[in-house]
């Protein structure tokens, strides 16, 4: 199936590495460690066109050379609590300069489709910077539509949504909300069983990150 405005991330070692994540016998330990290394590949795909000027340097040489560095986007992450928190390291690796935001959302008990968020903070200044939501999981696409809501009723330029894992019924929801939003993923999967978990997917993302089953 092709989705327009997905990017799914299919060098060798994205693929490698998502294959041991769902794999249920990685323990906590490793899995954290996974995520990390997925999210900074996933978040070089997610900054593929940030934007670059020429710039004149001195080399070791003596040399004024024309060479180019990023002309001066700023970048705010924003991962969805709790699994999103497992993809900042990685992504902060990779821009170390970008702020950080938080939401935490949960989905009512009674209608999975409300969304609600009990914590945000974004950086004051995010009404300049271009955002990068994180999560591991685009499940349902409740929290992703929210979390986008928030992000850009506060300002951001561009949303981008970073996730390990995505589903048709996600990309669908996120897209009739928010068709702007590119989504960058490591694997689209099947869908959705009846506990809305992703299928085949890699189960409880928060709790196999931190260890709580
Ligand atoms: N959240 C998870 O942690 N796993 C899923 O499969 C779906 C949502």
């Amino acid at each position: 199936m092709d989705f327009e405005n997905v990017i799914v991330c299919d060098h060798p070692l994205v693929q490698h590495k998502v294959t041991l994540l769902r794999d249920k016998n990685t323990g906590s330990k490793e899995f954290r460690e996974l995520v990390h290394e997925v999210s900074m590949f996933m978040c070089y795909e997610a900054t593929r066109d940030l934007p670059l000027k020429e710039i004149r340097i001195e080399t070791p040489l003596g040399e004024l050379a024309s060479s180019k560095v990023i002309s001066g986007r700023k970048l705010a992450f924003v991962p969805i609590m709790r699994a999103g928190l497992g993809m900042v390291d990685g992504a902060l690796a990779l821009v170390p300069t970008a702020k950080v935001g938080h939401v935490g959302i949960y989905r009512d008990k009674h209608n999975g489709n409300i969304a609600i968020d009990y914590y945000r903070k974004f950086p004051f200044d995010i009404a300049n910077r271009d955002v990068i939501i994180l999560d591991l999981m685009l499940a349902t696409g409740v929290s992703a539509v929210k979390t986008v809501e928030l992000v850009k009723d506060a300002g951001a330029k561009t949303v981008k949504f970073m996730c390990v894992l995505a589903c048709p019924e996600g990309i669908k929801a996120l897209h009739d909300a928010y068709p702007d939003v590119e989504i960058i993923c490591g694997s689209v999967d099947e869908g959705l069983n009846e506990e809305l978990y992703i299928i085949p997917g890699i189960g409880d993302g928060g709790d196999r990150l931190f260890g709580t089953k």
